[in-house]
């Protein structure tokens, strides 16, 4: 590697993984959620490109964030991310990421449900701070909402605390904090899935599938493309 790469770089370190599970959705159908790794990241931009130029529900600025965290990860540019992808035969309809900030202290990005309706984004949600407290063991995450939906979501649902000294990485807006304490008392109503994900399921997550864009901008918003 070049020298000067070498310092643009923050270095790099393996996360522990992330155990796949898969959850019955309202729907009936079973969406596989696993981590995604560095080749899945091209599908992943491809998929969240679309959204940046959605208004309806804030998807535009969730999604422009997004796609440059997600291309940060891929340039080498961002410390210690991660992204969880849920799956419905392979095909992409939601995803999470945020990132460690230390070992006692966790990032929550983002959040965003490409299929409306079924709760894959509370899900997702649900999957990341799962993976922040029980996997990385860590004793707080960050986390903020961009859009009235995201904080019914998160900060209402789970009960967040208030962190008012704490500036999100997100536009340093306040931030708010999930504790093992609030994460282990809404275990049981909000976090589910089951574990192994049995093998011809999971061979069908091995590979990422998107849609369309105009059928993806549809399935958010019910409207075409701009
Ligand atoms: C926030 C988000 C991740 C939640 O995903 P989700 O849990 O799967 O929930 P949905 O988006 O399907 O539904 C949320 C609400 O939108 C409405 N909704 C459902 N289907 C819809 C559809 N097809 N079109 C528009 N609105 C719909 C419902 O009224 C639902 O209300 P509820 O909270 O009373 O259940 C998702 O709305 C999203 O990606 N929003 C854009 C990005 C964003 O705001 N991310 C979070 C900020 S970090």
């Amino acid at each position: 590697m070049a020298q000067l790469e070498e310092i643009l770089r923050p270095p790099e370190r393996e996360l522990p993984p992330y155990p796949p599970k898969f959850i019955f959705l309202a729907s009936g159908e079973k969406m596989v959620v696993r981590q995604a790794s560095r080749e899945d990241i091209p599908a992943l931009l491809r998929a969240v490109r679309p959204l940046t130029e959605v208004e309806r529900d804030f998807y535009d600025i969730v999604a422009a964030r997004t796609y440059a965290e997600l291309l940060g990860w891929q340039r080498y540019r961002v410390r210690d991310e991660y992204c969880l992808v849920g799956l419905i035969d392979g095909l992409l309809v939601g995803l999470v990421n945020g990132r460690s900030l230390s070992p006692r202290v966790g990032v929550s990005y983002h959040t965003i449900a490409m299929r409306r309706g079924v709760r894959v984004g509370a899900h997702l949600f649900a999957s990341k701070m799962e993976y922040h407290i029980e996997h990385l063991g860590q004793k707080e995450v960050y986390v903020v909402a961009e859009s009235p939906i995201g904080f019914r979501r998160w900060m209402i649902e789970y009960g967040l605390e208030k962190r008012p000294q704490v500036h999100h990485e997100l536009g340093g807006v306040m931030s708010w904090a999930l504790t093992p304490e609030l994460y282990f008392a809404a275990k049981e109503r909000l976090v589910v899935g089951e574990r192994p994900v049995p093998q011809d399921l999971m061979d069908t997550a091995a590979e990422i599938t998107v849609l369309e864009e105009e059928v993806l901008v549809r399935q958010v918003t019910g409207r075409k493309v701009r």
